[in-house]
């Protein structure tokens, strides 16, 4: 019922001609599968080179973060209007955004509500800390995440929401997640808040993924699990073995 997703976050990497080149590689080998939908989210200045890449494929577009001002005296900033002119989806509240530049809750749901008035799709992350997760607290955070991210989103948006779990300790660690420990996290600090604020139907229907350390070799364990429906990957989406990831997910 829910379309398998698979999302690769470039991060800080590759310059418009290493963009290019990936693209070439990664492209004719994952192009045929219809059974999963495929994002490269890309830094913001290999936006227009992948566009054009991508034009006739079915491989989304994504960046990996956006202001939430249509324009204005915000010097560095990115408006959803800017995507939108290259890619459908954008990344929100990534724990790097989080940890290192500032992101709070609060700005994690005023990106997401430009960005959804705007028409993009959003993948919007969650996730706990090694020590929030070793002192109880992992069911607590997301909660709490989530409540904040999606407060004064109506339902009828919940369809261009996408949510990955992202555990900040699996992140580029190779420390990834049990994938069973990742499904009942998912099952009992998301898909358990969407439910409360907006029942059962949309809760079912929205697609969850996983993201830390997901490589070719253990995707599959994650996409077997009942409450997830893809992944976010981040090391390996520039690598060849993002598309053993992708088949997996197809
Ligand atoms: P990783 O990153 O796959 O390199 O662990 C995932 C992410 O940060 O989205």
């Amino acid at each position: 019922m829910r379309k398998p997703f698979v999302a690769g976050n470039w991060k800080m990497h590759k310059t418009t001609s290493e963009a290019i080149e990936l693209i070439d590689e990664l492209q004719p080998k994952i192009e045929d599968l219809s059974n999963v939908e495929i994002v490269f989210c890309v830094p913001f200045t290999c936006l227009s080179v992948t566009a054009e890449k991508l034009h006739q494929s079915k491989i989304g577009v994504g960046a990996q973060n956006v202001h939430w001002e249509k324009q204005g005296a915000y010097t560095g900033e990115i408006s959803p209007l800017m995507i939108k002119e290259f890619g459908n989806y954008v990344i929100i509240g990534h724990s790097e955004r989080r940890s290192l530049f500032g992101e709070t809750n609060e700005t994690v749901n005023k990106r997401m509500i430009a960005a959804l008035n705007n028409d993009l799709i959003v993948i919007v992350c969650v996730g706990e800390s090694l020590q929030e997760n070793e002192s109880g607290k992992t069911e607590e955070v997301i909660t709490q995440q989530m409540r904040i991210a999606f407060s004064d989103v109506p339902p009828n948006q919940l369809n261009n929401v996408v949510i990955a779990y992202e555990p900040i300790w699996a992140i580029g660690t190779g420390l990834a997640c049990d994938p069973n420990k990742a499904n009942e996290i998912i099952k009992y600090s998301i898909r358990k808040p969407l439910i409360e604020m907006y029942g059962e139907k949309i809760a079912n229907e929205t697609r969850v993924l996983y993201g830390g350390s997901v490589k070719g070799s253990n995707a599959k364990e994650y996409f077997i699990q009942p409450d997830i429906d893809g992944a976010l990957v981040g090391g390996a989406s520039l690598k060849l073995e993002f598309v053993e990831i992708v088949r997996a997910a197809a």
